[in-house]
């Protein structure tokens, strides 16, 4: 089954199944990923869902709308594969991503 990898900023790492047509931060939420808190219920108004995408997957994780990139700028840890996980949309392509989660949401 395919899957991600969400690392935690000390390095634990855990491996989840991607569920198509979910987000990143549904199943990292699903499946008790620490670090994301989701503030927003998934809206991208609150910027407390950050994450690092491994350069390698960031295409695969499609465009950054205009709503999401101005809650990124704002967002303290912020960067260049920066996304809000609400945002990205899972699919089989992604088998094997890894995501990095910052030390701190805003
Ligand atoms: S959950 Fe609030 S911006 Fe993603």
């Amino acid at each position: 089954m395919a899957n991600i990898t969400f690392v935690e900023h000390d390095g634990t790492e855990h491996t989840v199944d991607i569920e198509e047509g979910k987000s990143l931060m549904q199943v990292a939420m699903d499946n008790g990923v620490p670090g994301i808190d989701a503030d927003c219920g998934g809206e991208c108004a609150c910027g407390t869902c950050h994450v690092i995408v491994d350069d390698r997957w960031i295409k695969a994780t499609g465009a950054v709308s205009e709503e999401e990139q101005q809650m990124l700028d704002m967002t303290p840890e912020k960067e260049v594969t920066s996304r809000l996980s609400c945002s990205v949309n899972l699919s089989s392509e992604m088998d094997g991503m890894v995501v990095r989660l910052p030390e701190f949401q805003m």
